[in-house]
């Protein structure tokens, strides 16, 4: 089985090839993903809204992102694993941010992510000359949800677009491997990807990033009321899923369910 390594991402936007990236946050769906051939996962800091139910990732602490990556590295064999640092794990002092992004790496994780631009730029320089690969993510970062008014598209003005392409400048300086663009215009993210000799991968970036990142969950159709424009749901699952437990919650109460064939043979 062929590993991704970061040299076969760069290979890949050489090549005009997509990425494809998904998160993931336990080692069941790791595996299905993984076989399923998805370049990336990503044990994103947004299992704070689909796994704790939150309503922002800000709560998320490293002992949970430990957790998860633990968890999908079991399950994951053949794509690049990144995890998340949560929110406040990077910013607050050099030392302690190279701990936890080495803590990350113990439990299973090839490289980490990081939001923010120039200024998480000398972090970023210290974690990769560590040897810590990197992925950046500018655009609309979560972790600010507050200071940039909600979950907005970013990158409006001309001020604005200018300001994120400085921020994938200067963190492709400080030597991150790829970058997630969120919620930016499709002409921003073209342009960035252009720029930029390292991959970009877009969430609702538009159709010109060097590939795209889903939240498993809205892929999958778990959370139908999650309906932004960009997502495209390719499966019912929350149908599925009740339609497979209201099934059984009957055959249990007609007394169905377990049947002769369910009977353990001594
Ligand atoms: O946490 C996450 O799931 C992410 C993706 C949306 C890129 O950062």
């Amino acid at each position: 089985m062929k590993i991704v390594r970061l040299i076969d991402l760069q290979k890949k936007k050489e090549a005009r090839e997509p990425i494809v990236m998904l998160t993931c946050y336990d080692a069941t769906f790791a595996r299905l993903i993984d076989m399923a051939g998805v370049d990336i996962l990503l044990v994103g800091d947004s299992l704070g809204m689909v796994i704790q139910g939150a309503s922002n990732t800000l709560s998320v602490s490293m002992d949970d992102m430990v957790y998860h990556t633990r968890a999908v590295a079991r399950g994951c064999q053949r794509a690049h694993l990144v995890a998340d640092m949560p929110f406040m794990t990077y910013q607050t002092d050099l030392k302690v941010a190279l701990e936890n992004a080495a803590n990350l790496l113990r439990a299973g994780a090839h490289s980490v992510k990081v939001e923010g631009g120039r200024s998480v730029a000398s972090t970023v320089r210290a974690m990769t000359e560590a040897g810590i690969p990197v992925m950046g993510h500018v655009g609309l970062t979560p972790q600010s949800v507050h200071a940039l008014s909600g979950h907005r598209i970013q990158g409006r003005t001309e001020e604005a677009s200018a300001r994120i392409l400085e921020d994938s400048l200067a963190l492709q300086e400080a030597g991150v491997y790829a970058i997630v663009l969120e919620c930016v215009p499709e002409t921003l993210a073209q342009e960035i990807s252009t720029r930029l000799v390292i991959p970009t991968i877009g969430i609702g970036a538009g159709r010109f990033t060097d590939g795209q990142v889903l939240v498993s969950y809205d892929l999958l159709g778990l959370n139908p009321e999650f309906k932004p424009r960009f997502l495209k749901t390719y499966l019912n699952g929350a149908s599925l899923v009740m339609a497979a437990v209201e099934k059984y919650v009957t055959e249990v109460r007609h007394g169905e369910f377990p049947a002769q064939e369910h009977v353990s043979v001594i």
